[in-house]
């Protein structure tokens, strides 16, 4: 179910036997010369509504910008500062309580909003958000894929435009594969990163990865997983009731 699709009425009577508001989040920031820049929250998006099909749990639409300077120095990259990201979330989540909800997921595919995230829940509950709980789901940390993505990639899984995020959005959006070549990186640097020291480090704008390693088809798979990850994962969450 989708709110985007719904109308009032619709979300009314969903509201009358559930609570729950699955938010994808992501980012719109370079993946690297083979990935889309839109991957965090194409990601994001499809898997969140996938898995809201399976429980029958109301999907927003995606939120497909995200604290992204780090990836300032390659082109179509655009950010969000953490502090407005931050305000953003709470505008967004308060005014999704005010109309009944109570269960938020965050379905996330961008690592460098995490901290944002947090600060946000924080601040909802020092608003007084009784009765709400808040969970960030993100999405290949879930085990499942975190598996899948060890099994099938080892060591060229990576951090950054990875081969499980690529395969997916390739997947998508139709792309067919594309030749990646490796170049050296940096040692390890401690985070966060500017946009020049970023692309310094990691010239391509991959971190650690090999996404020439991505098709379709591994996506078709990290969809199936992903989802049914989420499913999981909202399903064996716990409450204050
Ligand atoms: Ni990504």
């Amino acid at each position: 179910m989708r709110l985007a699709a719904s109308t009032w009425p619709e979300v009314e009577s969903y509201l009358k036997n559930k609570n729950a508001f699955i938010l994808p989040i992501g980012s719109t920031e370079q993946h690297g010369p083979t990935g889309p820049i839109g991957t965090d929250y194409l990601c994001a998006d499809a898997v969140a509504r996938a898995a809201g099909e399976k429980l029958k749990m109301l999907v927003a639409p995606p939120l497909c910008y995200g604290v992204a300077s780090h990836h300032m120095g390659f082109s179509g990259s655009v950010t969000i500062k953490p502090s407005v990201y931050q305000a953003l979330l709470v505008e967004l989540l308060h005014g999704a309580y005010r109309q009944g909800f109570r269960r938020f997921y965050l379905v996330n595919g961008h690592g460098g909003n995490d901290p944002s995230i947090h600060a946000a829940f924080q601040e909802l509950k020092h608003l007084g958000t009784e009765g709400a709980s808040f969970e960030l789901l993100n999405w290949w940390k879930l085990p499942e894929v975190a598996a899948f993505a060890r099994e099938t990639f080892g060591n060229e899984e990576g951090s950054h435009a990875t081969p499980t995020e690529v395969s997916l959005a390739f997947h998508l959006e139709q792309i067919s594969p594309r030749a990646y070549q490796k170049v050296p990186e940096g040692p390890p640097f401690a985070w966060p990163l500017s946009a020049a020291e970023m692309r310094r480090a990691f010239p391509t704008g991959t971190i650690r990865s090999n996404p020439g390693l991505a098709t379709p088809e591994f996506g078709k798979q990290v969809l199936e997983i992903a989802s049914s990850a989420v499913v999981r994962a909202i399903e064996n969450a716990s409450f204050l009731d």
